[in-house]
């Protein structure tokens, strides 16, 4: 199981200005936090509650045909190409990155067991999309669509470039290299794959783009690069059944969202910063940003009142970012709670090598690596103490397919509980929309056309 510390909080260590009395929190928050956890449990299977991410660990179907599809097309392509954006991306650029070999597309197809390299094209950069298509070879890629709206314009103008370059190379039989992954029934997405005839996968009702990772969203890319899904899901299974404990003293997300709440609410700490000191992490920290910043930072709470709140998410990486952020954390505002994410054990041992014996680096010869970035966590953790810094930090015991899929599914349920706490619709997005539907205004789609006179207004006043 993956742990919490968060002794770093309490005002026993920090002090009564930045720390919380924990003992008298959890006790006062003690019924709420259980009233809110059997809420989200008993309302997880209603239409239109959008908790179906809930149930995503248990759903065998999803996980059997994905599996099927990869073994099925096992050996064909060289590339996986995967476009689509925010939560149609984050999630599975995290967890590739986490599970696979470091440098991965660098490796000889042996080194990959066979495997194909893996892209994510999330943004709608022209000399990135230009930069691509002369790293890869189309007539060997498997290319993974995935939007839930199927409307998105970054992604739906990237499939669009290249289809009519896939149609151009392979004529008619390009239709097999294309997989798409959207709603059931609904967008033109799903409308295209029918015509097409392209094999589909569901992004399933009521899961959210950003709480989407378990869905055949994540799922499907992770399997035909070679990731273990059924360990990831045994990994959900066994975080959900921890966290369906209602008592707050046993459940991390519980803890961590109310910890975050009472230092935005009581503290004025609305900053979260995500910092893993592991590399391989890295991109956990980009899916947290989302997952928390879309989730939380709301205009209006549920009872129409207007609230603006949402503490904002920060990315860091240990120990890289001690060079550069760590200065401001320990010594500008006292306005953050830092998450350090430890890794207990990691896959390899890297021994530095007793070579010299100048005073100032022959202490590091004859230690390791290993021992070297666990220092600086710790080291971090104190120098942030003695400045009176609020600090958790949660402990992997490796980094493998059953502790991140943990660890992701504990955050998505600390982000529910969080937005319970703050009394707002977590699952929503309009400020997302308000900007989409602008772009679409601006581009010109139907239907847009009072959007983009307006929009013409306002900017050419600016
Ligand atoms: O979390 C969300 O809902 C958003 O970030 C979406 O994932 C993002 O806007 C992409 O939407 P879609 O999957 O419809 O293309």
């Amino acid at each position: 199981m993956i742990t919490l510390n968060y002794k770093n909080v309490d005002e026993k260590v920090i002090g009564k200005e930045h720390g919380l009395n924990i003992e008298k929190e959890f006790s006062t928050y003690k019924d709420i936090i259980e009233k809110i956890i059997k809420d989200l449990n008993q309302r997880k299977d209603k239409k239109g509650q959008w908790l179906q991410w809930m149930n995503l660990g248990y759903n065998e179907e999803t996980v059997w045909y994905v599996k099927e599809f990869a073994a099925m097309v096992k050996g064909q392509f060289d590339n996986i190409l995967v476009l689509g954006i925010g939560g149609s991306a984050l999630g599975g650029i995290a967890v590739t990155e986490a599970l696979l070999k470091p440098y991965w597309n660098l490796l000889t197809p042996e080194q990959r067991n066979g495997m194909p390299r893996i892209f994510f094209l999330d943004n709608i950069d022209p000399d990135q999309i230009s930069g691509l298509l002369e790293v890869i070879d189309l007539k060997r890629t498997l290319v993974n669509v995935i939007t839930k709206s199927g409307s998105t314009a970054e992604t739906m103008s990237q499939y669009m470039i290249i289809k009519d370059l896939m149609e151009q190379q392979l004529g008619d039989s390009y239709r097999k290299n294309i997989v798409a992954t959207t709603d059931q029934q609904t967008g033109i997405l799903r409308q295209l794959a029918n015509q097409e005839g392209y094999k589909t996968f569901v992004v399933p009702d009521d899961v959210g783009g950003r709480f989407s990772v378990f869905s055949a969203v994540g799922l499907l890319p992770f399997a035909l690069v070679g990731i273990d899904i059924e360990d990831m899901m045994n990994g959900v299974k066994d975080m959900d059944l921890a966290l369906k404990n209602t008592d707050i003293h046993n459940n991390i997300a519980a803890q961590n969202a109310l910890i975050h709440y009472l230092m935005d609410t009581k503290k004025g700490k609305n900053l979260s910063v995500m910092m893993p000191y592991s590399s391989r992490l890295k991109y956990i920290s980009d899916w947290y940003v989302q997952l928390w910043a879309e989730s939380l930072g709301k205009e209006e709470d549920s009872n129409g009142n207007k609230v603006n709140c949402g503490p904002t998410p920060i990315k860091a990486l240990g120990a890289t970012d001690q060079h550069s952020q760590i200065q401001l954390y320990n010594e500008g505002p006292n306005d953050k709670v830092i998450n350090f994410i430890r890794v207990a054990e990691f896959d390899k041992t890297v021994e530095i090598p007793h070579i010299f014996d100048y005073t100032g680096i022959g202490y590091l010869g004859g230690k390791t690596i290993n021992q070297l970035i666990n220092a600086e966590a710790d080291s971090t953790r104190v120098a942030l103490l003695d400045y009176k810094r609020p600090t958790v930090t949660i402990t992997l015991p490796r980094v493998n397919a059953f502790s991140v899929a943990q660890l992701l599914y504990m955050l998505e349920v600390q982000t529910a509980i969080a937005g319970e706490l703050y009394n707002i619709n977590t699952f929503n997005q309009p400020g997302v929309e308000q900007a989409k539907n602008y772009t679409y205004a601006l581009m010109g789609r139907a239907g847009y056309e009072e959007s983009a006179k307006a929009l013409t207004e306002k900017m050419t006043k600016q």
